[in-house]
Order: structure tokens, then sequence, then C-alpha cells
């Protein structure tokens, strides 16, 4: 089956092309490169021994998708493409409601044109905010969005709900990620992120690596058991291979309307002081930090209840954060030639 991966040499995109060809599917991937190198193609290649179909365009481009979708007769979309900078889409949020919103939109249309049933949407427990209880379900209810990039998200949510409900031909699934760390175990793919990393593990790593001097815990006096926030880390390849088991969902519904949301976490939660202990423990190194004030924006704490995707998907995380920790610095170290 040839499914369509726009954001495909991203993070998770690049994970989720290696999980689909090992579960015998055919990707190809779209990608502008605005925020991923064409070496990630390399990578692949690496890891599985063939070329992916690759083209570098943007998928806001209707005449440009249609022709790829038809020329690959696709079957079926995974919907990477989008910025995801929190602090920049504050200052910039046109540039995300038009990238993260108009490249939805188009793929769309472009799959109403083709017949082209099903679509897996990347969202985020980022719509959550600040959940009044946690674990949060898929029933949650979701909070304002802090940032115009949390507010895509939501967006997007309801115009393909919106969509389903108003009766297309069409099977759609969101995947809320949690926070995705890590990387393949090969070191041959991993997170690339340009210049000063936002994200805690990229940060870690390369502070470890001497890229950054030192790396500052973002509060420790939070309503935790150490201070430090809580968050759901999940490694990227467990995550990338959720999307295949979307994939097979989506494959059983082969008539009328079908949309679903469901978190992809590990279910449990641990907080940042403990990432970077265990970071130290399993790659026996130390660590230069400090405890700095709080991030405007960060939420306290956060988790995912993921029975849902254990019952539908029959999908849950399997690695560990130490496994995940030593993964993200093997990648550290192979980019970093140490
Ligand atoms: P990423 O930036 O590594 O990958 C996104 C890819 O999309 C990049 O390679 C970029 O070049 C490409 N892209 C962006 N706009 C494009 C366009 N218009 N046309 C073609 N390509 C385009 O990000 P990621 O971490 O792999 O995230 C993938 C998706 O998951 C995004 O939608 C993101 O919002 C979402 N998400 C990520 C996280 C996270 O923490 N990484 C958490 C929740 C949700
Ligand atoms: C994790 C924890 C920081 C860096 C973001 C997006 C969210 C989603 C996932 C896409 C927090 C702390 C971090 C540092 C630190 N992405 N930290 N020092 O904020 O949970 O979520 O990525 O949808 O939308 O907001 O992830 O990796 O930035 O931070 O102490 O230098 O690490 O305060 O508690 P976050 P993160």
């Amino acid at each position: 089956m040839n499914i369509l991966v726009t954001g495909g040499a991203g993070f998770i995109g690049s994970h989720t092309v290696v999980e689909l060809v090992e579960a015998g599917f055919s990707p190809v991937i779209v990608d502008n490169l605005s925020n991923s190198n064409v070496s990630v193609l390399k990578g692949l290649k690496n890891i599985l021994g063939q070329d992916v179909p690759f083209y570098q365009e943007d998928c806001n481009d209707f005449e440009v998708m249609n022709k790829i979708v038809q020329k690959h007769q696709i079957q079926g979309i995974i919907h990477f493409a989008a910025y995801k900078a929190v602090g920049e889409s504050v200052a910039e949020p046109l540039k995300y409601y038009q990238n993260n919103i108009g490249s939805l939109l188009n793929i769309l249309e472009v799959m109403k044109g083709n017949g082209v049933r099903n679509l897996v949407f990347s969202s985020s427990c980022t719509v959550y905010g600040q959940a009044d209880q946690i674990p949060v379900t898929e029933e949650t209810p979701r909070k304002k969005a802090e940032s115009p990039y949390g507010n895509t998200k939501a967006i997007a949510e309801d115009i393909l709900e919106d969509c389903i409900k108003s009766g297309m031909e069409m099977g759609i699934i969101s995947l809320r990620y949690f926070n995705p760390i890590g990387a393949h175990s090969s070191a041959q793919i991993g997170e690339l992120p340009l210049g000063v990393p936002s994200n805690l593990v990229p940060f870690i790593t390369q502070t470890a690596a001497g890229i950054r001097e030192k790396l500052v815990v973002f509060g420790a006096d939070y309503n935790t058991p150490d201070g430090s926030n809580i968050r759901d880390f999940i490694h990227v390849v467990d995550l990338a291979k959720a999307h295949v088991a979307a994939l097979k969902l989506l494959d059983k519904k082969t008539e009328g309307s079908y949309y679903d949301i469901f978190n992809l976490g590990t279910g449990r939660g641990n907080t940042v002081l403990e990432v970077i202990e265990t970071f130290e423990k399993v790659n026996q190194l130390k660590l230069n930090y400090e405890i700095g004030p709080r991030r405007a924006g960060d939420v306290e704490k956060i988790y995912g209840n993921v029975e849902k995707a254990a019952k539908l998907l029959n999908w849950k995380a399997e690695k560990s954060l130490e496994e995940s920790l030593e993964d993200a610095w093997r990648w550290q170290k192979r980019i970093s030639n140490l």
C-alpha cells in the first residue's frame, strides 16, 4: 500500500518511514526541508537498504501534491508537515496558521479529488493545556491554546471532525503525541534541531556534547515530588509504530465516515530532574545543569492515559526512559563525531 508521508524527513516522520517499510507499506516522502536536512534520506537508506521516493516540495502546493498522489496511486496519507516551534508561533502567528492549517486544507482537497480515504494527522497533547485531572484521557476537555502553534492543532482537529460530520467518505485519525524523545537505535536517524533547541532532551544531549555550556531547568518550585515539571516522554520509535497501527485500523474502515482521536504516550510521567538523573546514569556522565526560573507557558504536569490506543490500535509504548536516553545520546555522539 502506497502511503504519502508529508514531513517525512522530519524527526517523527523519518522514524515512521522506517516502521512503514518494515511493516510492508511503501512510503513516499514529501518534505520541503524547512526544518530538516536531506542527509536524513541517507540515514533512511542505511537502515532500510533501499531508497524511499522523496519530493522536496511544499504540501501547500495543490498541483504538485495532486500529481504526486496520482503518480504513486497513494492510498493513505500521514500528515506530519507543520511548523512546531511554540515560541516562534507567538511571534509569527500567521506563518503558523498559514502553514499548519493551509497544508491540512490542501491535503484534504487533494484527498477528496482523488478518492484517497485514509488520513493520519499529527496532533499534540498541547491541546489539553494544564488539565484539571491527570492522566488525561481523550475525553478530557481541551483548554484554550497557550500559543498559536497549539491553536493550529486544536483548529486542525475541529476541521477534521467537521469533515467527517459532513459525511465526507474518509477515515481519519488524530494522534495526540506526548513528548517524543530518543532516536533510532542504529543512530542513523534522530532529532536534528535547527539552532538552539527549545526541547529538553536535545538540549541535554547538546550540553553533554559540549555544544551548550549548561542546561537550565525551568523551575523546581512546582507542586511535584521534586519540584520540576512532569511530562510523558515517549520513545520516537514507539510513536512511529503507532502510525502503522493507525493505518491498519483505518484499513478496516472501508466505508462511510470515521474519525477518532488517540493519546500516544507511555501512560507514566517523569519529572525533568528524573530525566537528567536517568540520562547521567545510563550514559555514565555528569551533566552541567542548574535550576533556573520557570518558563512562561509551561504546564506543571501532564501525562496520558493510553488505554484507548491499547484497546483499539492494539498498540502500546514498549521502550523505557533509559533506552530513550541511551538512544538520544548515541545519536548525538554520532552527529557530533564523538
Ligand atoms: P519536524 O520539524 O522534525 O518535522 C516536520 C517536517 O515537516 C520537517 O521536516 C519540515 O521540513 C516539514 N515541513 C514543514 N512544513 C512543510 C510544508 N509546508 N511542506 C512540506 N514539508 C513541510 O517535527 P516533528 O517533531 O517530526 O513533528 C512532526 C509533527 O508532529 C508536526 O506536525 C508536529 O507539530 C507534531 N508534534 C510534534 C511533537 C514534538 O514534540 N516533536 C509533539 C506533538 C506533535
Ligand atoms: C519539557 C520539560 C520544560 C528545556 C513542547 C511543546 C508541545 C509539544 C511537545 C508539539 C518542560 C523543561 C526544557 C530546557 C527545561 N510539541 N525544560 N530546560 O514544553 O512539554 O512541550 O513539546 O506539539 O506543544 O510545547 O516540551 O521539551 O520543551 O520541555 O527545564 O532547556 O523540560 O520546562 O518542563 P514541552 P519541552
